[in-house]
């Protein structure tokens, strides 16, 4: 399976902070916004990844996360030259994505929980026993401002509707996305909607009318934000401070390629040299000697 990483929005609901910075450059809390998805396609076992950026901004991406090998991974860069929706990734990704499955991960996403890793092998054993799409079911207050999905009790979507203004379900479906190979076709098929985009929903409306698509609740032991604005991403940073507090490390791409077996404890120890100043860089020396 690939990796889609979706990092090529104008970041306009963050301005002025995004005008000089691409959004999942900015901090959230002790790390860049992008090692939190980049560690989810990590915690899926996906070790080829696309990044897709803004246009012209391809470098400040690259220095920060190179072609991947520190984590044992590969990562290429392509840029989106014009925001024409989410599911314009499988356009913009189609040679990368080739012939293989999918997973999108939108580039403002964070989730964090338990046992993060067994939610999302439970949402592949879906994609692997029978196609079609797999995606997640996050209850909150206020589905409204997100695509909100019903679900029956076999796990599967019986409605999908992107911000609607009366929600059929509190079930929201956060930005991780597992397709098989026709999602390309589908993207193929998409027309812009009402806002002019290409959007996600329809490539899972798409999915829902063949009777294949997934959903895996994630329940409230575990923590999603989407930091596309500044109130969600002081609530994210703040909240994953006080996760981090019992000493754990969320969002920790040498943690999970270490425990995949894709790099060894002197490869953590490595990286934990270059940052030896600062929490980070002293969890990763734990991690090296085993005592994280
Ligand atoms: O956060 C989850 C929600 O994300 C889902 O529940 C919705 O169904 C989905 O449509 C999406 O809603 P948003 O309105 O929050 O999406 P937004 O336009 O903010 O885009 C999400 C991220 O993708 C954002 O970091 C910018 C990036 N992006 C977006 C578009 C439209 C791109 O890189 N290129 C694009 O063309």
């Amino acid at each position: 399976m690939k990796g889609i990483i979706l990092a090529a929005g104008k970041g306009t609901r963050l301005y002025p902070l995004t005008k000089p910075v691409s959004k999942p450059l900015l901090p959230v809390y002790d790390k860049p916004m992008i090692y939190y998805p980049l560690t989810t396609l990590i915690d899926a076992k996906i070790k080829d990844v696309l990044v897709l950026v803004p246009p012209g901004e391809a470098d400040a991406f690259v220095s920060l996360l190179g072609d991947g090998s520190q984590w044992g991974i590969s990562i290429r860069y392509k840029e989106q030259l014009v925001p024409r929706g989410i599911a314009d990734a499988f356009l913009v990704g189609e040679q990368f994505i080739g012939s293989d499955d999918v997973c999108l991960a939108l580039g403002d996403n964070i989730f964090y929980g338990p046992v993060f890793r067994a939610k999302i092998a439970e949402a592949l054993q879906n994609l692997d026993a029978s196609g079609g799409a797999s995606i997640f079911g996050y209850h909150v207050r206020n589905p409204w401002e997100f695509g909100v999905v019903e679900i029956n009790n076999d796990g599967k979507a019986i409605s999908i509707e992107e911000k609607p203004v009366q929600p059929k379900s509190n079930y929201i479906v956060p930005g991780l996305y597992f397709y098989d190979n026709s999602v390309v076709e589908k993207a193929h098929n998409l027309v812009p909607s009402r806002r002019g985009e290409l959007e996600i929903t329809d490539i899972n409306l798409a999915y829902l009318k063949e009777e294949s698509l997934w959903v895996t609740r994630l329940g409230q032991e575990y923590t999603w934000f989407d930091a596309g604005n500044a109130d969600r991403l002081y609530e994210a940073a703040g909240s994953i401070r006080m996760a981090q507090r019992s000493g754990r490390m969320i969002g920790c791409p040498e943690r999970s390629a270490l425990s995949n077996g894709w790099i060894t404890e002197e490869d953590v120890e490595r990286i934990a040299g270059e940052m030896a100043k600062t929490s980070y860089g002293r969890y990763l020396a734990a991690l090296a000697k085993g005592l994280a």
